[in-house]
């Protein structure tokens, strides 16, 4: 079969940013199954001392997760943190109007800051400006960080949490420009409440870092306004603003669907110029970095129709079945997101468990690894060290994101081991693409893996009794002095990675 050729040209020198391991975090939210028998389920068979599900926390241990972000989302909107806490038989019900569903509030502040600890990561906590004042967002700041002998302080201890929980990283609320959201805002509303939220918890703990709201996507009507109006209210206040993207495969046109991150990529320029210009504007040296909070592809379970009973408790909602294409953009967004190092710092898949997850869960059941997973997790686990810019010469095609879309997508990044790593996505959805890489700086001794999705259904997808989809190895990289030549798959995605020689 005849191949495409694309040249691949990398300087180790030429170096974009150090990656922020932050890249790599994910989100839990109360909604729909996450919590309530997604994590947490404490008849399951698994479940730990606190009611976590063991089989869920082996499936999330390997993606190695620095932050969580937690707990909404829209659900936080209209989230009354201290029902949250103490003892949980005496926590109040409430109908959370965000999912039209009952939140029994026996996982609260002190459980999420548990599990946190049992993964090992850092908590993004998130404050209410929906329902919620600055003075609650402070009242929760001081419950979680507070060591003063003082009243919100004081009751984290009683409920058995001597040691402040020392939470860096805040959000300022949640798509509050959306119509949808509880209480939602517009720019010149949300940029005062922010900064005087901002102003109020760092005055309690300058320790802290903030991000306030950016669009929830894109193509809001008011992109742009919105980021320019906020951030001329509280630029020097806050350290991240907020990116939302979901993408969607609705009319099965694949090819335009493996082009998506490049609007990914464009629409983190157009942030990251917007804060460079109020930056200038204010004539100040602080910089905003983006934090692009919810990634990820959104549409199965919209396009089935798809509905479940409200006002219960874990409405299976928003399960999003994902399959191989699903998967191989994922592995592109990821790409995005390194060669976008400089000014992202925080990137949270959208979400970990059951709503729009990586990991499914049955209730009582099973737990599984949808296709999304893998990139991700390859991703986590090799894209951390500096991301470099490369060089890609490769023929295009024409779709409905750009009329040259080139076939090849790439990312390296080179860890602190030395190890160089290529993120590769070929999306050509017929025929295999030959890749010359060659290096300057980086002198390659072995090829150590070339790692995997390929050569599966684009419609494959795994359940809780099949998960074929799982990352293979690729044979046949060839190394000759400062090149490597390495086929890819039709519609496939991989990691290449190349030891240096000593
Ligand atoms: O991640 C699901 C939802 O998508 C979040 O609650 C909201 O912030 C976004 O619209």
């Amino acid at each position: 079969m005849q191949e495409i050729e694309a040249c691949v040209h990398i300087d180790a020198m030429d170096v974009i940013a150090p990656i922020d391991p932050r890249l790599y975090s994910s989100f839990i939210e109360h909604m729909g199954r996450a919590v309530y028998t997604g994590i947490y389920e404490p008849a399951h068979p698994t479940a730990d001392e606190q009611g976590f599900r063991q089989d869920v926390m082996a499936l999330i241990k390997p993606l190695a997760l620095p932050l969580i972000r937690y707990p909404g989302g829209n659900f936080l909107s209209g989230y009354r943190w201290e029902d949250g806490i103490g003892d949980k038989a005496a926590r109040p019900a409430r109908p959370d109007l965000a999912w039209s569903a009952i939140e029994p509030n026996q996982v609260g502040t002190d459980e999420f800051m548990d599990y946190c600890r049992k993964l090992g990561a850092m908590p993004m906590m998130g404050v209410n400006l929906g329902t919620g004042t600055p003075q609650d967002a402070v009242n929760l700041l001081e419950y979680c960080n507070g060591e003063l002998p003082t009243h919100y302080a004081e009751l984290r201890r009683r409920n058995g949490h001597p040691a402040p929980y020392k939470i860096k990283t805040w959000c300022l609320g949640n798509e509050m420009d959306g119509p949808w959201q509880i209480c939602g805002m517009d720019a010149e509303e949300y940029g005062r409440i922010a900064c005087k939220t901002a102003r109020m918890m760092k005055w309690l703990d300058p320790s802290i870092e903030l991000v306030a709201c950016g669009s929830s996507f894109r193509d809001m009507p008011s992109f742009g306004a919105w980021e320019r109006t906020v951030l001329s209210h509280c630029y020097t206040d806050i350290d991240y603003l907020s990116l939302h993207q979901y993408y969607q495969n609705k009319d099965g046109d694949i090819p335009s669907f493996l082009a998506r991150n490049m609007e990914m990529d464009g629409f983190i320029n157009e942030v990251a110029a917007i804060c460079r210009e109020i930056k200038r504007q204010k004539n100040t040296d602080h910089d905003v970095y983006l934090s692009f909070d919810e990634w990820n592809v959104w549409y199965h379970y919209q396009q089935e129709g798809k509905d479940a009973p409200k006002w219960i408790v874990g409405r299976a909602i928003e399960e999003e079945r994902y399959n191989v294409a699903d998967a191989l953009l994922v592995g592109g967004m990821l790409q995005t997101l390194m060669r976008n190092a400089d000014t992202v710092k925080i990137a949270c898949l959208a979400q970990l468990v059951n709503a729009l997850a990586a990991i499914m869960t049955e209730p009582n059941g099973r737990a599984w690894a949808q296709t999304i997973y893998y990139p991700f997790l390859l991703a986590s686990r090799y894209g951390r060290g500096v991301s470099l810019r490369c060089d890609v010469a490769v023929p295009t095609y024409s779709c409905a994101v750009a009329d040259q879309t080139p076939y090849l997508d790439a990312a390296p990044v080179l860890s602190s081991d030395g190890t160089l790593s290529l993120f590769l996505l070929n999306r050509s959805v017929d025929t295999p693409l030959h890749c010359t890489v060659a290096l300057d700086g980086f002198t390659p001794a072995r090829v150590l893996e070339h790692v995997g999705l390929y050569a599966h259904a684009l419609t494959d997808c795994n359940t809780a009794d099949a998960s074929p989809v799982v990352p293979r190895t690729l044979s046949g990289a060839l190394l000759h002095e400062d090149t490597v030549a390495a086929t890819l798959p039709a519609a496939s995605w991989s990691v290449l990675r190349l030891g240096a020689a000593r």
